[in-house]
């Protein structure tokens, strides 16, 4: 008999999940399932219980309290559990978790960027090796059906780059200097008071969290893996509000750029703030949203946009994972399939120009004569009481390196997202 109020304990006629992980997207989960009952019921054709919870707390107030357990052993010795949902955070134990789950033949879906980020290509492995399925819509873009998406709507095609907003803390953070005028630490210190930054929010401001998305994205659309040491990634700490308002004075806004080019065998992978012009729908996305602009010869440019990260979004991306295994569905579409990057293809940031706004105390007859040594085309914004801004030709990270020493007085250099 069909359970409608949700409140399964595992019986014959429902299919058995367990949560590994019950924090907010983990318990984001049981709610989606509660709330969305029927409609997974008929996507599965059964109803999906949660039989365990794997959590070192207990929850005496919850209505899941009796499927707590604090170890993995009995979910591992429980054969009528199908499918296990990592959602720990963290490379280790999710990594070797998820490697005993699908072991004893259960599918694993994640929302954890740093297990797929690291260990993507072992954990695919072990899915062949055992016959189950690891699906991880929700590593990246939260609610943004985009890994689905590169997939299979885009797998006939050869996409030639991926450029981002991954991070909703660090974009609402932009948005907040830009609106209201606002420094960056001050804005940072509401973000940590609202919940949406962390108390040690390196991970977000420092770029590692975009660079592990961007190493997702770019291994589905080229088919491999690079290593996190070979991804170029650059603060936003250094960011001021003279910056985006220089941005705004040129026609466009300040965003954090995880992107990546695929030309063949070559990839550059690099995570940094960049000026996006008003004509790319980038410069658009403000607050905690998410966008991602995929590039093909034969799509041209096709764009996701939604919540990237949240409880009820990402949880619903692992439901929508737990649907399409459960309902055979993940069986007949192309999953995700990647393989370790070789050293020879990544292809070092050194050599990639990119054109940069330059604010410095200079003069520009100066600046613009030792800019020429190095590039063509700069364009003077602006030059007043000493301090001139430019928007250069394209230079790389060692020619901007010796102007910086060539100058004491540069402020600032960002990149042009062109
Ligand atoms: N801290 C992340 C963000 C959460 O701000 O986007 C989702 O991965």
């Amino acid at each position: 008999m069909r359970n409608d109020s949700a409140e399964p304990n595992g019986i014959d006629d429902m299919r058995n999940i367990a949560v590994l992980g019950y924090g907010v997207v983990g318990g984001g989960i049981t709610t989606v399932i509660e709330e969305n009952c029927a409609k997974i019921r008929e996507t599965v054709g059964d109803d999906v219980c949660v039989k365990y919870i794997l959590d070192l707390r207990e929850f005496p107030d919850s209505p899941y309290a009796d499927r707590v357990v604090h170890t993995i052993d009995p979910i591992l010795a429980d054969d009528s559990v199908e499918l296990v949902c990592e959602t720990m955070g963290g490379a280790h134990p999710a990594f070797e978790y998820s490697v005993s789950c699908m072991k004893a033949g259960k599918s694993v879906v994640t929302s954890n960027k740093e297990v797929v980020a690291t260990f993507g290509v072992e954990l695919l492995e072990c899915a062949k090796e055992n016959g189950v399925q690891y699906l991880f819509e929700a590593s990246v873009g939260g609610g943004i059906p985009v890994i689905r998406g590169i997939n299979t709507a885009l797998a006939a095609d050869q996409i030639s780059s991926v450029n981002g907003i991954l991070n909703g803390t660090t974009n609402y953070i932009l948005t907040k200097m830009r609106t209201e005028s606002r420094t960056f630490d001050d804005v940072l210190a509401e973000a940590q008071v609202l919940g949406y930054a962390e108390r040690d929010p390196s991970a977000d401001i420092d770029g590692i969290d975009a660079k592990r998305k961007i190493m997702i994205l770019t291994a589905l659309a080229s088919g491999k893996l690079v290593r996190d040491t070979d991804v170029y990634t650059e603060t936003l700490r250094n960011v001021t509000v003279e910056d985006i308002h220089a941005a705004e004075a040129w026609g466009g806004a300040v965003k954090l750029i995880a992107g990546s080019v695929i030309d063949g065998d070559a990839i550059q992978v690099h995570v940094c703030p960049m000026f996006v012009p008003w004509s790319c729908s980038l410069a658009h996305i403000t607050d905690v949203y998410n966008g991602i602009s995929i590039t093909s010869p034969v799509c041209g440019d096709v764009m996701f946009y939604g919540r990237g990260a949240g409880r009820l979004p990402t949880a619903g991306a692992v439901v929508a994972d737990v649907c399409a295994i459960l309902s055979d569905a993940a069986k007949m579409e192309r999953n995700p399939v990647f393989v370790k990057a070789d050293d020879g293809c990544v292809k070092p940031f050194d050599e990639i120009g990119f054109r940069c706004y330059i604010r410095a105390n200079a003069g520009q007859v100066e600046l613009c004569e030792a800019l020429a040594a190095y590039c063509d085309g700069t364009e003077v914004l602006s030059d007043k009481a000493g301090v001139v801004e430019v928007i250069t030709g394209k230079l790389t990270k060692p020619e901007l390196d010796k102007i910086r020493v060539q100058f004491a007085g540069i402020e600032s250099v960002i990149r042009v997202l062109d």
